[in-house]
């Protein structure tokens, strides 16, 4: 709307003009007459109003129209090669449409993914999440396959605040469902391990005689992102989600689409799945850097920090994206997961990292290279190397056995709420930890590995006996009598 060179939007807003300029002199000559005018008054409305959605609804159009060419063009590319799916199902989904017109209409092509026949015998089970513009619940294919649907949410404050606009119900659902396709023709363009996962979408007439396209997002399921679960989580898993968020910021920078930047970057728009983090909320990307004429038009604001970035020879604030994700994942991710708790070894890195990305020193390439180097260094251990073999001797060790009726207690950084699960680098710093308890009687390893492959060693004040477990072994501290019956 703010682009006023637009010679759409000035025949629009002239439009708008003359029609408001129609009902001020209706207004003041109806007085005294009687209701037929009143509803021309209303008529009047209701056309300024049509007209302004119509032009929202072109916008939104031209937005999606690049992502909507790139597809065609590959899917044609695709076919010519035979590399696409089942032919006969391709042309009963395209309905006979030609390619260009399917492209017209804002209609996403299908890449032999999950569609609506899918979703026929599918059962709900709860609802996941909902935001601005969304609605995503949780359901079971017929196979029993679970995965996340996401849909335009009709209550939700998108939708509010164009029925209070607009009041036209139908449009506003159109107008709503060009984020939820733009988002579906952006993850059909970004594959990575941190992006949510489309495993298909179905588009087709709405149900219930309300007309208009309905559209649906069929995704891999995760769990809502949760904060304060995760600032109690073990910093192993913390450490994941950052790392996950560095490597999604290296790929988004260098992306087949160009950098691509979150213009609404927040923790609500990630998801987990099995600990790993994924993007899911990508209506609010955009693949333009901002254009400038000088270096005072570059400036990235921050409601606590700005930068200063400069503006290229050809007009585009250079690195705008990359560094506005970057301070981002800074002050809503690295802030408050990252240091606390880090491993005494790794504490230098981590620091050096916080530094770099908390002042946009380095680009993403250099913070993911730091990242890298923090995994690396975590999973080798060099700094538990040298751990003395010493440690050990305090502890008699039991192969093949675990123990069972165990008298827990629990400590920081947990992986489980009931007891004492850390995960170790090897027996002996099992032992360090266990020996700078005074609560802690034993400990066992078993096969149990976190996802740097770690194992993960449970720590315990007691047990009543041992039972067989070839996959398990049991160190009982021998300076403290544990009080067990074999
Ligand atoms: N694949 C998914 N699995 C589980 N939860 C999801 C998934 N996708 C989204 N959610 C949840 O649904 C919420 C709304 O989805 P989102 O795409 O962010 O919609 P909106 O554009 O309205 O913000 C998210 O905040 C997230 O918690
Ligand atoms: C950014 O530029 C403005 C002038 O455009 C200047 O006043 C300010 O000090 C600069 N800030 C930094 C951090 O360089
Ligand atoms: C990080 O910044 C602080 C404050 O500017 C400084 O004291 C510290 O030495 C820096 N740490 C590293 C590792 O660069
Ligand atoms: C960052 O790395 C990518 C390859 O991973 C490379 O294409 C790009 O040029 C690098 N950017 C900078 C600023 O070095
Ligand atoms: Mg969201």
């Amino acid at each position: 709307m703010s682009k006023i060179g637009n010679p759409l939007c000035a025949a629009v807003l002239l439009a708008f003009v003359v029609m408001s300029l129609t009902l001020l002199v209706n207004n003041w000559h109806s007085k005294d007459r009687d209701a037929k005018f009143t509803k021309e008054n209303l008529d009047a409305d209701l056309a300024v109003q049509r007209s302004l959605l119509v032009y929202e609804l072109n916008e939104r159009r031209k937005e999606i129209l690049p992502f909507l060419i790139l597809s065609e063009n590959e899917r044609v590319w695709e076919e010519s090669e035979h590399i696409s799916g089942d032919p006969s199902t391709k042309s009963k989904r395209m309905n006979g449409n030609s390619e260009n017109a399917a492209v017209s209409e804002g209609s996403i092509p299908y890449s032999g993914e999950i569609g609506c026949n899918e979703l026929v015998e599918m059962r709900a089970v709860d609802v996941l999440g909902s935001g601005y513009t969304k609605l995503v619940v949780k359901v079971l294919l017929s196979e029993g396959q679970p995965v996340a649907l996401k849909f335009v949410n009709d209550q939700g404050a998108d939708m509010g605040r164009c029925l209070e606009e607009f009041k036209d119900p139908e449009g506003c659902h159109e107008l709503v469902s060009y984020k939820l396709k733009k988002e579906i023709l952006l993850l059909q363009k970004l594959k990575h391990r941190n992006i949510i996962k489309l495993q298909g979408h179905c588009e087709e007439e709405g149900g219930g005689g309300g007309g208009g396209r309905r559209i649906t997002a069929i995704l891999e399921q995760g769990s809502p992102l949760q904060m304060i679960q995760l600032l109690q989580s073990p910093w192993e898993e913390r450490f994941r989600v950052c790392l996950g968020l560095a490597r999604l910021l290296h790929y988004l920078s260098v992306s087949p689409l160009g950098s691509v930047v979150l213009l609404d970057f927040q923790p609500r728009q990630f998801v987990l799945v099995s600990g790993e983090l994924k993007l899911t909320d990508l209506d609010d990307a955009s693949v333009k850097e901002p254009e400038c004429r000088s270096d005072q038009d570059c400036v990235l604001q921050f409601p606590l920090r700005s930068f200063n970035l400069s503006c290229s020879p050809q007009g585009l604030c250079e690195g705008h994206n990359e560094r506005r994700n970057l301070y981002n994942a800074y002050r809503y991710f690295f802030t408050y997961l990252l240091p606390h708790q880090a491993p005494s070894a790794l504490t230098h890195l981590v620091e050096r990292i916080m530094n770099s990305t908390g002042e946009l020193q380095a680009g993403i390439n250099k913070t993911l290279e730091a990242f890298e180097e923090v995994l690396q260094l975590y999973q080798s251990g060099p700094h538990l190397v040298n751990l003395p073999p010493a440690l050990l001797r305090d502890y008699s060790v039991m192969r093949g056995v675990r123990t069972s009726g165990d008298v827990g207690y629990r400590c920081w950084g947990s992986y489980s709420h009931q007891g004492c699960l850390l995960s170790v680098q090897s027996p002996r710093e099992a032992a360090l930890l266990c020996s700078s308890q005074s609560h802690c009687t034993s400990f066992s390893l078993s096969q149990q590995k976190t996802w740097t492959g770690r194992p993960l060693a449970s720590f315990r004040t007691g047990f009543s006996h041992l039972v067989p477990d070839e996959t398990s072994e049991v160190y009982l501290r021998k300076s403290k009598a544990s009080g067990a019956t074999v």
